[in-house]
């Protein structure tokens, strides 16, 4: 019997044990979204940084979040405690350790440049504290880890030019860029000047598009940036023709139920558009985005989505295998990563 057919005798009981074990990738996850009340509050208090919260508490109450606006507000407001290489490093290095427990055995990790820039904190102080954290993790957490530099698609294009110009010396420690921050407003084909440069200097390229932007935001993506990838993406669903064309050419859309709910672009976690994403034939695989304020990090999304969704074992063998099968990896690594996750699903249906 083909091995996918056996995991249909996994039951949904079973899924939350199994996910922890599951070798998966995680591929759209903001550093500064990783950001926890506790660390915010204990950066503020070495760096001498004002916070407008008394304590973690206080930072937790302000995650309210009618809009994307509204939490980008509250996240650039908190990146401000970020100053020194260590605070840097301390970030990805607890990131890191909590991705290992998730068993996530490769992270693409978005980083927001600008967002230190503009408050003079320098490029090479940002690179170097996440270099260094990433360059350990194999060894230190057994997660293969990279960085993706994310342009903030709300400020100047040719700012995005500059930051291309000022880490073009650092190359080596990026595998690709981004494009994040307020969408609407703010097309892809803005930056497809930009983008040519990156993929010229061999760079990957993915972008976040259909979030709270519409379908078009995609397709620009994918015709004007030529993405690699696309974060987020739920809004593919209201052009048919455009999930045609994204299931045939095998797109991978890094979806982040939690970040969804949180900042009301799905309604509820049960009504969360996954499922259909799923049933069109989607390259869907399931993030975090900004775990520190969306409430989990990728094991407690992947079971709350789960549970919400009733999602089969199938479901979420696909969603990770997706996950994986969307690295930037060699196909080599790929290939290994996926039979150890075969061997999880063939462990749990009793084979
Ligand atoms: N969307 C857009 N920009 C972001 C996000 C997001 O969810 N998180 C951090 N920057
Ligand atoms: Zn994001």
């Amino acid at each position: 019997m083909p091995l996918v057919h056996t995991f249909s005798s996994i039951p949904a009981t079973h899924l939350p044990s199994l996910i922890a074990v599951s070798p998966k990738a995680e591929l759209h996850v903001h550093i500064e979204g990783t950001l926890e009340p506790e660390m915010a509050c204990a950066l503020a208090e070495r760096n001498g940084v004002a916070l407008p919260y008394a304590d973690p508490a206080g930072m937790r109450q302000a995650m309210n979040f009618r809009c994307l606006q509204d939490f980008l507000n509250l996240y650039y407001t908190a990146t401000a405690v970020l100053r020194t290489e260590q605070d840097f490093y301390d970030l990805a290095q607890a990131y890191l350790q909590r991705a290992a427990a998730d068993r996530v055995v490769r992270a693409e990790i978005f980083f927001d440049p600008q967002a230190h820039l503009a408050r003079g904190v320098r490029l090479e102080t940002v690179l170097a504290g996440l270099s260094q954290a990433i360059a350990r993790s194999e060894t230190d957490h057994g997660v293969s880890a990279a960085l993706l530099m994310s342009f903030l698609r709300d400020r100047p294009v040719a700012e995005a030019h500059e930051l291309l110009d000022a880490v073009l010396p650092f190359r080596e420690t990026i595998i690709g860029v981004g494009l994040d921050s307020a969408e609407a407003g703010h097309p892809p084909e803005l930056f497809a000047d930009v983008f040519a440069r990156a993929r010229s200097a061999g760079l990957h390229v993915v972008a976040h598009a259909g979030e709270e932007g519409p379908p078009s935001s995609i397709t620009n993506a994918l015709d004007t940036l030529y993405a690699e990838r696309v974060d987020h993406g739920v809004r593919c669903l209201e052009d048919v023709s455009l999930v045609q064309r994204l299931a045939r050419q095998r797109i991978p859309l890094t979806v982040c139920p939690l970040s969804n709910v949180r900042l009301q672009v799905a309604p509820s976690l049960a009504a969360h558009p996954l499922p259909r994403m799923l049933a069109a034939g989607l390259k869907v695989s399931v993030h975090s985005d900004d775990p520190a304020y969306f409430g989990g990090y990728l094991n407690h999304t992947l079971t709350a989505s789960a549970e919400a969704m009733s999602l089969t074992s199938h479901d979420l063998y696909v969603l990770l295998r997706n996950s994986l099968e969307s690295t930037f990896l060699e196909p080599a690594a790929i290939a290994s990563h996926v039979a150890k996750l075969d061997r999880c699903f063939a462990e749990a249906a009793g084979g």
